[in-house]
């Protein structure tokens, strides 16, 4: 192929979709671009989401282990300190690490053009970039792959202006931790952000519309969930709706809605953290002019082979349909680019884990107890606690326990539900069981190591069918 010649492939959003979709792209043979607007490749995930994150989480634990815990363990420290811009430069090194692997090493290595701009559909093959460095340019395709990810849902009255009032970006760069902190959303960005900042020092209220925290995960763990947080400090307002908000220099007051017709009561903070969930990003794509749609709530209308209503395009990622989940856009990225290649590709939605990343972890994959109670599947409970495990013991870590919901009459493993130390790390091994089909048995046969805490996931294995034998 020639500069001139039209590409194979052109992928609009440099995010764990699109960045991920362009490299296979090139490795199959196909002339590849990647257009991102950022200035920095890696999108939501590597620049404010998966990757900051957990730097601050991980330091935080450590902080807050260091302060609480250590003395426990034989450890006697003298004066622990926060520094806070040290702890912010180190999760911000870290993002520029892995950000900048990808543009200097991955991008290169593999030969995908990194186009820097905004790009906007003149047709379906034909896309202008808005360049960065000034000007406009206009690159041919022969498939296009959107890739534009999604952006947090503001709080209709409560504007955010990422200081006093933060989305998650702005609840990254907090200057000085804050006394005070509201979270509006008791799903995964505002635990895990509430953890951050309850480690070093804040005290943290969550408001929650719904009963539970947890968006989605089993019940009985995500009671758990909300014990063991409360423990560490968390307060929850649960059934509460937020009604206005407001900031007034350097507080911000809170009008809250008990939402089964409580009463109402004004909470103050030096911050709120609104997290109420992601939208998908379509704007200035120009998708009217080429004919793509979008169902109600802005995320882009895809089939089963990730094909929109224009010819020749397709979308995958946080932009369309199913879990906002950087593993799940990748997926995606590699098969919509072998369907392209081959005309086969395929993710499978039943066994897409998802991991909270607090103290301890919540992690799942499959199905949970009240989606198998709605859809009338007949199955048996295998549950044993990381407080019957040798290495979670010997840690002083064993908080939480493992689930299995297997099936009723032949074992096949339907469910993993798991909050406890690694969870995160553990729930690999329970999506290989789904993704094979696997039977408890299978797993409680598998010899494995000891001490680990991953004696605790067959155990709980064992215990669906049979009897577990520490426990
Ligand atoms: P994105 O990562 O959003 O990337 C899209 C990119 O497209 C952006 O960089 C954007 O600038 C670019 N773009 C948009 N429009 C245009 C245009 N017109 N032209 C050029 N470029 C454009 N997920 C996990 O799996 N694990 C986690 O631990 C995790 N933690 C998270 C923590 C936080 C605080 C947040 C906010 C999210 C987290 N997520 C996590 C979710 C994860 O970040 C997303 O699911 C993932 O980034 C989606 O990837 P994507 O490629 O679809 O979109
Ligand atoms: P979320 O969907 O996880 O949680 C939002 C919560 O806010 C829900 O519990 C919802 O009931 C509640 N809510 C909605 N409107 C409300 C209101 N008006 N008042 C009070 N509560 C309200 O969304 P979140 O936490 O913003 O995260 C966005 C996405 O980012 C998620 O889809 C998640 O998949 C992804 N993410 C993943 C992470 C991970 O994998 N570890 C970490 C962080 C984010």
């Amino acid at each position: 192929a020639t500069s001139s010649d039209p590409y194979d492939v052109v992928v609009i959003g440099g995010g764990p979709g699109g960045y991920v979709a362009a490299i296979k792209a090139a490795q199959l043979g196909f002339k590849t671009a990647c257009i991102e607007k950022r200035g920095s490749l890696g999108g939501t995930c590597l620049n404010v989401g998966c990757i900051p994150s957990k730097a601050m989480l991980n330091n935080s634990h450590i902080f807050h282990q260091t302060q609480h815990d250590l003395k426990n363990r034989g450890i006697d420290v003298s004066e622990v300190k926060l520094n806070l811009p040290k702890m912010l430069a180190a999760k911000q090194s870290s993002v520029k690490a892995l950000t900048g692997g990808i543009e200097t090493y991955l991008f290169k290595k593999n030969g995908v053009d990194y186009i820097k701009g905004e790009a906007s559909f003149a047709s379906p093959s034909k896309i202008n970039v808005n360049l960065l460095e000034g000007g406009e340019t206009q690159v041919e395709a022969k498939n296009v792959i959107i890739a534009t990810g999604s952006e947090v849902t503001p709080f209709p009255g409560i504007e955010i202006d990422e200081e006093r009032i933060v989305s998650s970006t702005g609840a990254l760069e907090l200057k000085e931790v804050p006394k005070k902190m509201v979270v509006i959303g008791g799903g995964i960005i505002g635990l895990e952000l509430g953890s951050v900042w309850s480690r070093l020092g804040a005290e943290v209220t969550v408001v929650e519309y719904l009963g539970a925290v947890g968006a989605g995960m089993d019940g009985e763990v995500g009671k758990q969930f909300q014990k063991i947080l409360q423990k560490q400090g968390f307060k929850f307002k649960l059934n509460t709706k937020v009604v206005s908000g407001q900031r007034d220099g350097d507080k911000v007051t809170l009008k809250v809605d008990a939402a089964k017709g409580g009463k109402e009561e004004t909470l103050e903070a030096d911050v709120v953290l609104v997290a109420i969930g992601r939208r998908p990003v379509t704007k200035g794509l120009n998708l009217e002019a080429i004919g793509v749609e979008t169902d109600k709530r802005g995320r882009i209308i895809i089939d089963d082979q990730f094909n929109t209503s224009a010819k020749g395009v397709k979308c995958i990622g946080d932009v369309t349909f199913g879990p906002m989940l950087a593993h799940k856009a990748e997926e995606e990225g590699i098969a919509a680019v072998e369907i392209i290649k081959t005309g086969h590709g395929h993710v499978n939605y039943d066994a897409i884990p998802s991991v909270v990343y607090t103290h301890p972890e919540v992690a799942w994959v499959g199905k949970n107890e009240e989606e198998l109670k709605a859809a009338g599947v007949a199955y048996k409970i295998g549950k044993y606690p990381f407080a019957a495990n040798s290495r979670a013991k010997t840690n002083q870590d064993a908080d939480g326990f493992v689930k299995f919901i297997v099936e009723k009459e032949t074992d096949q493993v339907l469910g993993v539900h798991i909050i406890g130390p690694n969870a995160g790390e553990m729930i690999a091994s329970a999506t290989l069981a789904l993704e094979y089909k696997a039977s408890a048995e299978d797993i409680a046969r598998t010899c494995h190591a000891h001490p680990t805490l991953s004696e605790a996931f067959k155990e709980a294995a064992l215990a669906s069918y049979d009897k577990a034998i520490n426990y």
